[in-house]
């Protein structure tokens, strides 16, 4: 069998297409302005169409099934489909293809492209609060306790749930306990949809977490492009049983890709699944290896029931003025990190960075040491770290205004939010308006104030003062503004 059948295909094309009469315009290259054709190189002849022999996205009977069908079998799962608009796409077509029209539960933290399926869907999300761990200043997906009771509670009031989506690892690589949610939500008789965006090497070797594929959820998007060696926009959605509809699943995915897909990117997909199932393993034991000196802090040690990918770094700080201090001190020796925000800085080390970079980036950061108990935030002072006491007045700041986001009520679906009207106004002025994008404060980046929800002279309040404290605040204009729903 081929292993890689789609750059077989294409190989085979490049070779025989001796005069281009279809798109696209650039002719394998030759037409390409002459800095970016450099930097291309012959990858450009492989930026093909449709031809005969290379399949179609959008119908898959030949290379495109057949390298889905490898991916599929290396997962476990019964489909594999491929989105060429990364895990944006894939997650609004799970969305849309689970719970059109319904009730879903979102557990929370997030990402966007959750949102966004939601208004494609015209779903109603039902909010289930993961916990913030201020310790470690960084969210953990809801225990599965919590899961469980409130699909109690919904049964019980009559509420038909469409699915349940949780999302693991989180950004900073917390892994949830997945096999426990699936559980639960199928006792429900609920699918459960998992964000694993993050999470695509999982399962290559038994020091990494097991993949939600192998924990029992029903459909699973992971990113290629984040961290299995793929091009940006690379992603793949698998799918199991048969609680979400496999033709629903294509149909909301065709819905949502290019008529016209990169077959760069189809390439790309093609050579990573031959990857995942040739150098895979081998590779993920020498990146464990290579960068175990990221693991020797004890916060990393995750409470029971979850995990960490141990190929990423979490380094909370506690304030942005740190933050940002670590990364331009990283930057300065040309070491760029994900991200450096108000609550800490992420670095993904991934499959492919070696022990002598780590090792730099230690020294740099002068981690070696450092224990959470042993007062971190001011040990690693000299960088304007914000004093516990302050990180901790925040934090009582923040945790009133959590109190409404913790069981938001939403007096519109999220669709009709995203199409009404809306204009600025000045938190003093939003009182009992309906908020029309998301508020989100940072720490801990996740929204206090969700689209659709009705601004109360409570939450109006405590956001004026969380404001006063120095919080960074998205969705809070340069004057101070919010996005309401109406026109005076
Ligand atoms: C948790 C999570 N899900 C989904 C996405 C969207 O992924 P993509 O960039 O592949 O569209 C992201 C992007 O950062 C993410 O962090």
């Amino acid at each position: 069998m081929d292993q890689t059948p789609i750059l077989s295909a294409l190989r085979e094309m490049v070779q025989k297409n001796r005069l281009p009469l279809h798109v696209p315009g650039h002719r394998q290259g030759r037409g390409l302005p002459e800095e970016f054709a450099q930097w291309l190189g012959p990858a450009a002849k492989m930026d093909l169409t449709e031809l005969p022999g290379l399949d179609n996205l959008h119908h898959p009977e030949g290379c495109i099934l057949a390298s889905q069908q490898l991916t599929a079998a290396y997962y476990g799962a019964e489909q594999t489909l491929y989105s060429v608009n990364g895990s944006t796409a894939a997650v609004m077509a799970a969305i849309t293809a689970a719970a059109q029209g319904k009730s879903i539960v979102l557990a929370v933290p997030f990402h966007e492209s959750a949102w966004r399926g939601m208004v494609l869907a015209d779903a109603v999300p039902i909010f289930l609060p993961g916990v913030f761990d201020w310790g470690r200043l960084e969210w953990f997906p809801p225990t599965p306790d919590s899961l469980e009771s409130l699909l109690l509670r919904l049964t019980r009031r009559g509420t038909d749930v469409a699915a349940v989506y949780v999302t693991s690892p989180t950004y900073t690589g917390v892994v949830a306990p997945v096999a426990r949610y699936a559980e639960i939500a199928h006792r429900y008789r609920v699918p459960l949809l998992v964000d694993e965006a993050h999470g695509a090497h999982f399962g290559l070797t038994d020091l990494l977490p097991p993949h939600s594929v192998a924990c029992g959820a029903d459909v699973v998007v992971q990113s290629v492009h984040k961290m299995l060696p793929g091009l940006t926009q690379t992603a793949w959605m698998h799918r199991q049983g048969g609680r979400v509809d496999a033709r629903a699943l294509e149909l909301a995915l065709r819905l949502l890709l290019s008529t016209s897909p990169s077959y760069l990117l189809l390439a790309s997909l093609d050579a990573a699944q031959a990857w995942l199932r040739s150098e895979g393993t081998v590779q993920a034991d020498r990146a464990l290896a290579e960068t175990a000196a990221l693991r020797t802090q004890g916060w990393q040690v995750p409470p029971p029931g979850y995990q960490r990918d141990p190929l990423r770094h979490w380094l909370p700080t506690g304030s942005l003025a740190a933050s940002r201090g670590l990364a331009e001190r990283l930057a300065r020796s040309g070491i760029y990190v994900e991200y450096a925000d108000a609550q800490g800085v992420l670095s993904v080390f991934g499959l492919f960075t070696t022990a002598q970079e780590v090792g730099e980036y230690v020294q740099l950061l002068g981690l070696a040491g450092y224990e959470l108990s042993k007062n971190w935030r001011v040990e690693l002072d000299g960088l304007g770290h914000a004093p516990v006491a302050q990180v901790q007045a925040q934090a009582n700041a923040w945790q009133e205004l959590q109190e409404f986001a913790r069981a938001p009520h939403l007096v519109l679906r999220p669709r009709r939010v995203w199409q009404s009207p809306r204009e600025l106004v000045l938190p003093k002025q939003a009182v009992g308006r309906v908020a029309a994008e998301a508020v989100i404060p940072y720490p801990p980046g996740i929204p206090l104030i969700y689209p659709g929800q009705v601004l109360t002279e409570a939450i109006c309040h405590a956001l004026d003062k969380v404001c006063q404290d120095g919080y960074d605040i998205q969705g809070i204009d340069a004057m101070g503004q919010v996005a309401v729903l109406g026109k005076k």
